[in-house]
């Protein structure tokens, strides 16, 4: 009898592509070898334990089936509140004990991170069989599969994902997967249920991926005006909206495409904290859906099990697939069992590239902010880690759970050993790095807590002007006149500044830009790290709508550029601007992200240990130059010096 190797499939994105494709073909051949009724023995010996903390039919019975179809055996515990779980006995526990019975767990968990609790204490491989509203990778290999049967590829398909897709786990992995194929995403969430931050950062970080949200209301009328939306992925779009070669109003048009499939959900009550929000609309799809010009080839869709949402008048239609995804579960998961099996001289998988892991200690860790994540329920043992999210994400030091990938956005970091704490800025992340890997970050949410625990402030080196309050004056005038050169009709433009130094210029250039032409476009600041509300109008209370506008994006200084691409993605998501232009006073050089300003103030080339400080004065409409604006750089060399010294 052959072991299994420790694979754990925690994410869809524990598989590469190629991966996948293996165990697709592999699922062809046990496709094949079930309607010969073949007898196989691939896993013979083997045992597979089911642990399910969850109710399920198709997922648990699929992999038991799979399992003795390929001759292995199956212990299960398909209802853990019958276990020792109802006696409090810990997840860790748990697969240390299973894993001693079996050879492969998979785990089914109300909790999101759970697959990954149970990968790291389990002597045996685990599968994620869905953890809260995390993950279900191994759906995903059946949708992939029976999608790519239907339509030959998945590569430029665009597919509609519709209604939960909040807390909807397979629809999560799914996004991961179709971001890596480099197929096309449309999400038509309900109201309140659209995909959340978290899920949109990791595509945006790992795959420089992001897509089109539309309402129910435009997904009524989606068939029939596809060409009107934007349905390529925008990614390679946003890598080239701010390079002068090619601004936006130059791209080709979309080309008109077609929908390939509707991916339909279920409302996950079960996750919802608030059972009132179950009350609101939610998508009903029949067959009128398929009616439009445009998505008459479309499959429709569905994990299962339907409750309303999927009317039982498609289960007749050939384009409805979803009874054969979940026929798809005993030979895709039978094909995940033998693709292990393959690997099993291999002990130790290569680790899959990933952002670091954070070492805090313990008494400077902060909890992860997701009520729902495994490290607020296991109790003492599974202490909260953390990996660096996107890096330099403007001012705040982005953490991302390691168990269930929610993002903590820090402000303030501590060094152990000094004991200083910093108010986190971009040009500190490389010192952060080094913290984390000597284990001596300690992070805080406020001054406050920093101070009670016994830090203190840190104070940077020496400063040196490099503009007076004259000079940022004629880098503005200088904005403002790149961008009435460049933009001949005014009454399309909308200014957006980034909060909170861009939005005070995005003022200054709109008084400029109306001294000029006598045209006072519309104004308004965008938070690129807030949440619901994040871009608003500077001139009323009411919205203004981006739509067939040309946004000129408006911020003091480009560090990294991941401020700047993150803002244009948000503006992307609320609206379709007919342009996008960028506007910077100080362009320093250097970045991480490929974008170029459009419309310059100066160029500062610094060193990247250099930070620059732009200051400037409230705006007061009758002021030319503000006495206190000025621009300084300051060496960020200090912090680790300090470090060294308190040794
Ligand atoms: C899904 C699940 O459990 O996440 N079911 C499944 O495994 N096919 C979807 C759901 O419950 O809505």
């Amino acid at each position: 009898m052959t072991r299994l190797p420790k694979y754990d499939i925690v994410s869809i994105d524990d598989l590469s592509l190629r991966e996948i494709e293996r165990i697709f073909s592999l699922a062809d051949r046990f496709c094949e070898a079930l309607r010969n009724a073949e007898r196989i023995t691939l896993a013979d010996g083997l045992i597979m334990a089911t642990l399910f903390y969850e109710p399920s039919t198709r997922t648990r019975l699929s992999f038991e089936s799979a399992m003795h179809r390929l001759g292995g055996s199956v212990i299960s515990s398909p209802d853990m509140r019958a276990s020792s779980a109802a006696k409090g006995e810990t997840l860790a526990d748990t697969v240390r004990v299973v894993g001693s019975y079996a050879d492969l767990i998979v785990l089914r968990h109300p909790h999101d991170g759970a697959a990954r609790v149970a990968s790291q204490y389990a002597p045996c491989p685990v599968i994620n069989a869905g953890d809260g509203s995390r993950e279900h990778p191994t759906q995903t290999l059946c949708d992939l599969y029976i999608l790519r049967k239907k339509k030959g590829h998945l590569r430029g398909l665009t597919v509609a994902l519709c209604g939960d897709l909040k807390y909807g786990r397979t629809v999560h992995s799914l996004i991961y997967a179709l971001a890596r194929f480099g197929a096309n995403i449309v999400a038509v969430p309900t109201a309140g249920m659209d995909v959340p931050d978290y899920v949109l950062d990791r595509v945006r970080a790992e795959s420089n991926y992001s897509f089109s949200t539309v309402s129910m209301e435009e997904m009524k009328s989606l068939a029939g005006r596809l060409d009107a939306l934007y349905l390529t992925p925008s990614a390679p779009h946003q890598m080239a909206l701010f390079t002068a070669e090619m601004p936006i109003e130059k791209l080709p048009a979309p080309a008109p495409k077609a929908l390939d499939a509707f991916y339909v959900t279920r409302m996950q009550k079960e996750r919802m904290a608030d059972k009132g929000a179950e009350s609101g609309e939610y998508v009903r799809f029949d067959a009128r859906a398929l009616k439009g010009s445009r998505a008459h080839e479309a499959v429709v869709m569905h994990p299962l099990p339907r409750t309303s949402e999927l009317a039982y008048e498609l289960d007749s239609d050939p384009r409805a697939i979803y009874f054969e995804q979940a026929a798809a579960g005993v030979p895709v998961r039978m094909a995940l069992v033998a693709w292990m099996l393959e690997h099993a001289a291999v002990a130790e998988r290569p680790p899959l590239p990933g952002l670091p892991v954070v070492r805090l200690r313990a008494e400077a860790a902060p909890r992860c902010p997701n009520a729902n994540c495994v490290s607020r329920f296991e109790g003492s043992y599974l202490a909260p880690r953390f990996r660096l999210g996107r890096s330099g994400a403007g001012n705040v030091l982005m953490l991302r759970c390691d168990y269930c990938d929610r993002e903590l956005a820090v402000e303030f970091v501590g060094h152990v050993r000094t004991r200083r704490y910093y108010r986190f800025e971009e040009n500190l992340l490389s010192y952060v790095r080094e913290w984390i890997e000597e284990g001596s970050l300690a992070v805080f949410d406020t001054v406050k807590q920093a101070e009670e625990a016994g830090y203190e402030p840190y104070r940077r080196g020496p400063q040196r002007e490099i503009m007076n309050a004259e000079q940022v004056a004629e880098a503005v005038e200088s904005l403002a006149g790149q961008a009435v050169a460049d933009l001949p009709d005014m009454s399309r433009v909308m200014l957006v500044g980034v909060i909170s130094r861009g939005a005070m210029l995005a003022m200054r250039l709109r008084d400029l830009i109306e001294a000029r032409t006598g045209v006072r476009p519309p104004c308004a600041a965008l938070d690129a790290y807030a949440g619901a509300d994040a871009i608003r109008a500077l001139d009323g209370p009411e919205e203004i709508s981006t739509d067939g506008r040309v946004v000129v994006l408006v911020d003091d200084v480009i560090n990294s550029g991941w401020t700047v691409q993150r803002a244009m993605a948000m503006l992307w998501e609320k609206g379709r601007p007919a342009g996008m232009k960028l506007a910077v006073l100080i362009d320093r050089g250097h970045r991480a992200v490929p974008i170029r300003p459009n419309y310059v103030g100066k160029n500062i080339p610094t060193s990247r240990s250099e930070r620059v400080q732009v200051r400037l004065e409230m705006p007061d409409p009758k002021a030319r130059t503000r006495a206190r604006d000025r621009v300084t750089v300051y060496s960020m060399v200090e912090p680790m010096k300090e470090a060294e010294s308190a040794e």
